[in-house]
């Protein structure tokens, strides 16, 4: 595996490959890699001849008050992973290279960026679409990876690379969980032993939620409850939201239509834990 942390080279790099008629796959991530991310790796692996991991703690989507300073960066284990499975190049700019002094322009997707972690993390999307387009122009994918954990951001930048006439695939490929159902994330590193075990209440939460509507239940509000009241069990828990949404529009169901999105955020202590599950 080559280390490119230069914007220039690795666009270089992408040209010549691209000319040799080469497949680039692109998976982007923050780093803290864990089987979530090599899932998107492994499926990158097999559907492309080259595979750029981009490792890029992004300063623009994180808020004031969150998590950027203390967010989990491991290089060494990160790129010890992705050797083993391995993967071409590993890009791994720094903050300065990709947001010079100066930097003002920024990419606003709207749709479906609006509720759930749009509406809780004000600017995060813009700052997620901002560094994702960069990082498509510099990397010049023709498929890029991204999981169904963070379903709306998925959601965001396809609507972003469908309005913008970006041309690249967006592969989703669907969550990783531990044995007891809790999605794997970077952030799961911050719990203590007793909020871990709590944490799988969010997603048995969401499968009760998806029995209701599998066996006929159509009214968000009854499932969002049981859902809400299902989290609630859980001691220590702070309820963000729990949703229904259109999962390409993100937009509120009342009455719930098939496809549909059931989303939940809920903090843990200070840490902020996603999930959702589509019925
Ligand atoms: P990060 O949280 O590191 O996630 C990188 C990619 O891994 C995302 O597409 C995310 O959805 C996926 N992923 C994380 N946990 C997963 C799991 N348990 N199962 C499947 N996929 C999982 O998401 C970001 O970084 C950033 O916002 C980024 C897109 C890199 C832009 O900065």
């Amino acid at each position: 595996m080559k280390t490119i942390s230069d914007p220039r080279k690795m666009s270089s790099f992408s040209l010549s490959a691209r000319k040799k008629g080469l497949k680039l796959g692109f998976v982007p991530t923050m780093g803290a890699l864990h089987e979530g991310h090599i899932a998107l790796v492994r499926k990158a692996k097999k559907t492309s001849d080259i595979v750029v991991v981009s490792i890029f703690v992004n300063p623009i989507q994180f808020g004031p008050k969150e998590d950027y300073k203390k967010y989990p960066r491991n290089p060494k284990k990160d790129a010890a992973m992705l050797e083993k499975e391995n993967v071409d190049i590993l890009f791994y700019p720094s903050a300065g290279k990709m947001f010079p002094e100066g930097f003002s322009s920024f990419v606003e997707v709207g749709g479906p960026d609006k509720g759930l972690c749009g509406a809780s993390r004000p600017g995060h999307f813009r700052g997620v679409a901002t560094v994702v387009a960069k990082l498509f122009n510099i990397v010049m994918p023709e498929k890029a990876f991204f999981g169904a954990k963070d379903f709306q951001q998925q959601a965001v930048i396809k609507k972003m690379v469908k309005d913008l006439d970006m041309s690249v695939d967006i592969v989703t490929v669907k969550t990783v969980r531990e044995k007891d159902g809790l999605a794997r994330s970077s952030r799961n590193a911050y719990l203590s032993k007793a909020q871990r075990s709590q944490a799988p209440v969010i997603y048995r939460s969401l499968r009760l939620a998806s029995k209701m509507i599998k066996a006929g239940e159509t009214n968000a509000a009854k499932v969002t409850a049981a859902a809400r009241k299902h989290i609630l069990k859980g001691l220590d828990f702070k309820i963000d939201y729990v949703s229904i949404v259109d999962p390409e529009t993100m937009e509120p169901q009342k009455t719930i239509k098939r496809p549909a999105l059931i989303a939940a955020a809920a903090y843990l202590g200070k840490t902020r834990l996603i999930d959702n599950i589509l019925v």
